[in-house]
């Protein structure tokens, strides 16, 4: 068996003397998709702070093909390619689309010409700034950002959040062309359970900082009592997807 792109062992880590996350442990293959649900506040985005390393880590410790990472810095980890889409949509405001995308652009497979040929909003925005877009180009911009980065791991935090149904339906189709296509290792943050599970090959739960369910994403979509369960209310799977 080959040896996993992104290995995490009993990790506890947290902010400040707060413990968020603790005994966590996954192993993430090459080429794989993981989606990562729990509802609101149980530490998904502190996993991937985590994985960045900008949490205060404290016991187990982080594998990058087989590589000891856990005290590497943030910007090291960018480099080896751990490539992460903060939550909050870090784009540079004043910049236009397209300095955006090059301002940290790496070589490799994803190209300004490969962004815009498979997302031609941007190319027709490319001349306007970050703060001129709307919620749903800023959330494509943010992606494709870190794409030209050529990551070999694409993290994603809750990147259809708060957008429209329609807008939400074309993140998920770039996403699912990203893991088909191009073979992007993804782990992919998201309230909307079923729309995560269609679009990943394995799935984790958190609760308070703890995986409490692991699975397939095929077996997890199927196990509507799971999903009831560890996400609570389910929701259709792209119709109500927007939050308001
Ligand atoms: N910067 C921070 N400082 C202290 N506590 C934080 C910080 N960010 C998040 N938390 C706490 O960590 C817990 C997990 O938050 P978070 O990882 O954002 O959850 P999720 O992404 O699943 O909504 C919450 O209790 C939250 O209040
Ligand atoms: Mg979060």
């Amino acid at each position: 068996m080959s040896e996993p792109l992104l290995q995490l062992r009993d990790v506890r880590a947290g902010y400040g003397d707060a413990v968020v996350l603790d005994g966590v442990s996954l192993d993430l293959p090459e080429n794989g998709s993981l989606a990562v649900l729990g509802r609101n506040g149980v530490g998904k985005s502190t996993l991937f702070l985590t994985i960045m390393g900008y949490t205060n880590f404290r016991r187990g410790n982080i594998a990058w093909k087989g590589q000891d990472i856990t005290r590497m810095a943030p910007h090291l980890r960018a480099r080896l390619g751990i490539g992460w889409v903060a939550q909050e949509r870090e784009i540079f405001p004043s910049l236009t689309v397209e300095e955006n995308l090059t301002v940290a652009a790496r070589p490799g497979r994803w190209t300004l010409e490969a962004i815009y040929q498979m997302l031609p909003r941007l190319l027709e925005r490319k001349t306007n700034m970050g703060n001129q877009l709307s919620g749903g180009e800023q959330q494509m911009l943010a992606v494709a950002r870190t794409l030209m980065t050529n990551p070999s791991l694409l993290i994603l935090d809750e990147p259809m959040e708060g957008l429209a149904p329609i807008i939400v339906e074309e993140i998920a189709g770039l996403i699912r062309k990203m893991i088909a296509e191009s073979g992007t290792t993804v782990i992919l943050a998201e309230q909307h359970a079923e729309l995560a599970l269609s679009m990943t090959q394995n799935v984790i739960v958190l609760e308070r900082g703890t995986i409490v369910h692991s699975a397939k994403s095929a077996d997890m979509l199927k196990d509507t009592a799971a999903i009831d369960r560890y996400i609570g209310l389910r929701v259709a799977a792209v119709g109500s997807a927007a939050r308001t």
